[in-house]
């Protein structure tokens, strides 16, 4: 059952953390843990866009797990190329934008090929955005970020950073949701998470059902936002 929500965030970002766990507490190996998350993933983001979400993005493989053994990024890679297109297109259906975050230079060639397509498929598309963090990390997105300005000769501004990230031209994320019982943010989304409300669940993530997502979005709307002014000045601008 959809509940009433009062104030559901515009952008919600999740680190899908706790799928190895959760299939080992079964005596399962980890990719059945990486399957289970991935049907999960689906359900919640259909659910959030449902719920009124207009960005999603979730993190689905860092640039630090990319040094994980062989046979669990093999298996994350076959999920990809079994279930990807599927998926993507299930969901952007409703006409959401996809965008993968991350450097893709780092990912097998037929995998960025399969990432190549879903994107091609939503390129039309405006509105609400779906973006997918693989082979991502902040600080790599940062320093590129910067580069790019050194190259064109430019200063900084707060302005031109933020849209020479991988998120450029969206907004930033109200909401990050991290499951699995780990409390931080991992590389994900530095500079976009400024004021971002951060919610921790205990949860891992293949057990994180869509009324913990609404428990998620009832706990954000109870959060007075202030962005550093007082309560008075945001009460003179509403
Ligand atoms: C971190 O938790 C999660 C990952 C490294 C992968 C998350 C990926 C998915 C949920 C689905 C796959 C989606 C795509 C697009 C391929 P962990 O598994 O490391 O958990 P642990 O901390 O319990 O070991």
């Amino acid at each position: 059952m959809v509940k009433k929500i009062t104030r559901v965030p515009k952008h919600v970002a999740i680190i899908m953390d706790g799928n190895g766990r959760w299939a080992k507490s079964r005596m399962m190996p980890r990719s059945y843990g990486h399957r289970q998350g991935m049907h999960r993933m689906i359900g919640l983001m259909e659910h959030a866009y449902d719920l009124g979400v207009d960005y999603i993005t979730v993190y689905a493989l860092s640039t630090e797990n990319l040094k994980r053994p062989k046979e669990e990024l093999d298996g994350l890679f076959t999920l990809l190329r079994d279930h990807f297109l599927e998926y993507m297109r299930k969901v952007c259906a409703r006409g959401v934008k996809l965008k993968v975050l991350g450097d893709v230079s780092l990912l097998p060639e037929d995998v960025r090929e399969i990432i190549r397509e879903a994107e091609a498929e939503t390129a039309g598309f405006s509105g609400k955005g779906l973006n997918i963090a693989l082979a991502y990390g902040a600080r790599e997105e940062l320093v590129r970020a910067a580069n790019e300005a050194v190259k064109k000769g430019e200063p900084l501004t707060e302005e031109s950073l933020s849209a020479a990230l991988y998120t450029g031209g969206q907004p930033d994320p109200d909401l990050i949701i991290r499951t699995g019982k780990e409390k931080r943010l991992s590389n994900f989304l530095l500079y976009q998470a400024a004021y971002a409300e951060l919610y921790f669940s205990d949860k891992m993530f293949p057990e994180f059902s869509d009324a913990d997502l609404e428990k998620a979005f009832v706990d954000y709307a109870k959060r007075a936002r202030r962005f550093g002014k007082t309560d008075e000045q945001c009460k003179a601008e509403d």
